[in-house]
């Protein structure tokens, strides 16, 4: 059933831990809520703002529209053969969930991307990555509603404007879709993706790797970098990797021979954490806020910090590092609330 509560605070609802008041929460458990929401009037243009598991977050200390958080559940497969099967996940499962369940029962193919935190939903809109997999390599299809039409459309992967961390739903464009369900093929038989350094020197490459045990040492990797946003507050990867043409490379690469980077489509993909590292912030605070000891692409809440502050620190961040490499860094995290 559709609930909703007005001036709601959105302090258990965001990983960083920000005490935000929304004007109004709408918990959304099924597509007819979706509905009903949409003709209550409270989905204007411009004025609300979907959420999952909130991992991907920087909140004002007000956000003056309607927070939709999605808490739709089911999993179903809706096709199958002798190799392959599609699964359809609602948006509001848990990814984490999601993943393990697949690996129990024998679904391979998203197993690299355990323990990510957050939902289904935004595993699509964000295409979330990890480990060499991105969830659009194994996404079918989006089911939305298109809040302008009122109506549902479903989204072929190719239609979905997926890139590094990026999809249609992300923007302006794509906002009028609040996505409700996503398909997943998944393998009968497990083929390991072994192309991510870190996980091959801790697993080597052997032909007899299991599902379970490649996704448990990529967890074990996961938590040895990144905190826990139960122990402390944070959105994950702060910033995205950038990527810069091969001449800029080669000029940096001259002078930081050990400078973390690697090949992709249209130049070179360098590591922020390692450019951020370098510019000295890993570990320093500012604030109730601060980088993360382990990981300088990690922002952290050391307890009642501010979406200002965050803001603020990942300014000055940008800043430091656009002055001592030349290279503009971009957040991974979504402001939402600020006015400006
Ligand atoms: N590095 C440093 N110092 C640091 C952090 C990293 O020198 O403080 C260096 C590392 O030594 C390594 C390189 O930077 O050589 C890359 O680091 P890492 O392997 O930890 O991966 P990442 O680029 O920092 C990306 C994703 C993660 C994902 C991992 C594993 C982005 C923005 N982040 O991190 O995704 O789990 O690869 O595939 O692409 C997320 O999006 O929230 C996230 C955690």
């Amino acid at each position: 059933m559709l609930s909703i509560t007005t001036d709601a605070s959105l302090l258990n609802y965001n990983t960083f831990g920000i005490d935000c008041r929304a004007k109004t929460l709408a918990v959304v458990s099924s597509e007819g809520d979706l509905e009903e929401l949409s003709r209550s009037g409270l989905l204007p243009s411009g004025g609300y703002v979907v959420i999952g598991g909130g991992s991907n977050l920087v909140l004002a200390e007000r956000y003056e529209g309607t927070v939709v958080l999605m808490a739709n559940k089911g999993i179903a497969v809706v096709e199958e053969n002798d190799d392959e099967l599609i699964v359809e996940a609602a948006a509001g499962e848990v990814w984490d969930h999601f993943v393990k369940g697949c690996v129990a029962k024998g679904w391979y193919g998203i197993e690299n991307l355990v323990a990510i935190p957050g939902t289904v939903g935004a595993s699509a809109v964000q295409n979330i990555g990890a480990y060499g997999v991105e969830a659009k390599d194994r996404i079918v299809s989006v089911r939305a509603y298109d809040v302008c039409e009122k109506a549902w459309v479903d989204f072929k992967t190719d239609e979905c404007g997926y890139g590094y961390r990026e999809s249609r739903f992300k923007h302006n464009e794509g906002k009028r879709y609040i996505v409700t369900s996503v398909r997943y093929r998944m393998d009968k038989t497990y083929k390991p993706v072994l192309t991510y350094k870190a996980l091959v020197d801790e697993l080597g490459s052997a032909a007899t790797l299991d599902a379970a045990t490649v996704s448990r040492t990529i967890e074990e990797i996961r938590w040895s970098k990144l905190p826990k946003p139960e122990v402390k507050g944070n959105a994950g990867s702060f910033f995205k990797n950038p990527v810069v043409s091969e001449a800029k490379f080669e000029e940096l690469k001259k002078q930081y021979p050990d400078l973390a980077a690697h090949k992709v489509d249209g130049g070179f993909k360098l590591a922020a954490g390692w450019l951020i590292d370098r510019c000295g912030w890993k570990g320093r605070t500012m604030g109730s806020c601060g980088v993360y000891e382990k990981q300088a692409l990690v922002l952290v809440n050391n307890g009642g910090c501010s979406g200002q502050e965050v803001r603020e620190l990942a300014g000055r961040i940008a800043e430091d590092v656009k002055v001592k490499f030349g290279v503009t860094i971009d957040c991974e995290a979504e402001f939402v609330g600020f006015l400006n």
